[in-house]
C-alpha cells in the first residue's frame, strides 16, 4: 500500500502462492469484494501482462458508502477477494488519441497512454485536479511532454472547448473523471460534432429515468435456465431473477460498472445504464440488468 496523494493510495494485489493472475487490457477494472459483500470496482494500472500482481489506486471518498474507507483501513498483507477483470472502456485503435482525466479518473487512462506510446500512436492528455497535493501520479505524468496538468486551485477550471480545439480533430477521445467534468466535456465535444468514450463513477444525470412507454411490469425469460420471471414495479431484473434462483453477477447496482451486462435475445430494453454507447443502445443486444427495464412486455435474456 503506497500513499500517492491526499486520500489516495495505490494497492498492489498479489495472488496466493502458486496462482497467477489473468492478463488484462487498458480500461479494464476489477471488483474488490469487501467484508459484508460490499463490492467496489477499480481500474487496473501498470503492466497488463504482469501475472504476478495487479495495481489499483483508491480515493477515500469522504461522503462515500464506506467501501473506499474500508480499503484505506486495510493493512499490507491483508487478504481481499477480487473478481476477474472486465472491460467496458476498451481502447480501440485510432490514428491518435486525446485523453482527458479529472482526479482519480487518471487510473484507467494511464495504461491507455502506455499502450499508445508502445504502439507509437500520437496522443495528448489533459489532466485536471484541484492541486498537486490532491492529484495522484503527478510526478509520473508531468514527465510526459504530451501531458498537460491543470490545477483548478487557484487557476480555475480549464476551458475544455479550447483544449479540444488544440488536438487532432480526428483523435479518439477517452475520458474518465467526475460527473461535472465529463458532462462539460461531452457538451463541448458534441458542440463540435465529436464523440467521447467515457467511464462514469456515478450514474449519468437522468440515466435512471423511465423512457416513455416503458413497461412497469414485464416478464423476463431466462433462455438457458428455462425460467420465466415477472419483474414488478420497483423491482430490478436482477432481484426478480435472484428470487427465481438465478444469480446475475452484479457489483455497483447503479448501471455504471457493467458487471450485470446481459445478452438480449428478444424484446426491447429500456436502457437506464451509464456505460453503453449510443450505438450499443440502438442495437439492443446488451442491457444492464441492474437498472434497465423493458419497452416490450417480454424480454428474453441469455442466462
Ligand atoms: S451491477 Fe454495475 S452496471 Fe449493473
Amino acid at each position: 500500500m503506497t500513499p500517492l496523494a491526499e486520500r489516495v493510495i495505490e494497492l498492489e494485489l498479489r495472488p496466493p502462492a502458486g496462482f497467477s493472475l489473468p492478463e488484462w487490457a487498458p480500461g479494464a477494472h476489477i471488483d474488490l469484494v469487501l467484508p459484508g459483500d460490499i463490492v467496489r470496482s477499480y481500474s487496473l494500472l501498470g503492466d497488463p501482462t504482469d501475472r504476478a500482481a495487479w495495481r489499483i489506486a483508491v480515493l477515500r471518498e469522504v461522503e462515500g458508502r464506506g467501501g473506499s474507507d474500508a480499503i484505506h483501513r486495510m493493512k499490507a498483507g491483508d487478504t481481499v477477494r477480487v473478481r476477474s477483470p472486465r472491460n467496458n472502456f476498451a481502447l480501440k485503435l485510432a490514428p491518435s488519441y486525446h485523453f482527458f482525466a479529472s482526479g482519480i479518473g487518471i487510473t484507467p487512462i494511464l495504461p491507455m497512454i502506455d499502450a499508445a506510446r508502445g504502439q507509437g500512436i500520437p496522443w495528448r492528455l489533459d489532466y485536471v485536479g484541484r492541486s498537486k497535493a490532491k492529484l495522484a501520479y503527478v510526478p509520473r505524468v508531468s514527465q510526459l511532454p504530451e501531458a498537460h496538468i491543470h490545477f483548478t486551485c487557484p487557476a480555475g477550471r480549464p476551458d475544455i472547448a479550447a483544449l479540444l480545439a488544440e488536438s487532432d480533430p480526428n483523435a479518439a477521445i477517452y475520458a474518465c473523471g467526475s460527473q461535472g467534468f465529463l458532462l462539460g466535456l461531452e457538451a463541448a465535444a458534441n458542440a463540435v460534432g465529436r464523440s467521447v468514450q467515457t467511464e462514469w463513477f456515478a450514474p449519468k444525470p437522468g440515466a435512471r429515468q423511465a423512457a416513455d412507454g416503458a413497461f412497469e411490469t414485464f416478464t423476463v425469460r431466462l433462455e438457458r435456465s428455462n425460467i420465466e420471471v415477472t419483474v414488478l414495479p420497483g423491482q430490478s431484473i436482477i432481484d426478480a431473477c435472484a428470487e427465481a434462483g438465478v444469480t446475475i453477477p452484479a457489483s455497483c447496482y447503479e448501471g455504471t460498472c457493467g458487471s450485470c451486462l446481459s445478452t438480449v435475445l428478444e424484446g426491447v430494453p429500456d436502457h437506464r445504464d451509464s456505460f453503453l454507447s449510443p450505438s450499443e443502445r440502438k442495437a439492443n443486444c446488451l442491457m444492464a440488468a441492474c437498472v434497465s427495464k423493458s419497452m416490450s412486455g417480454r424480454l428474453v435474456l441469455d442466462w
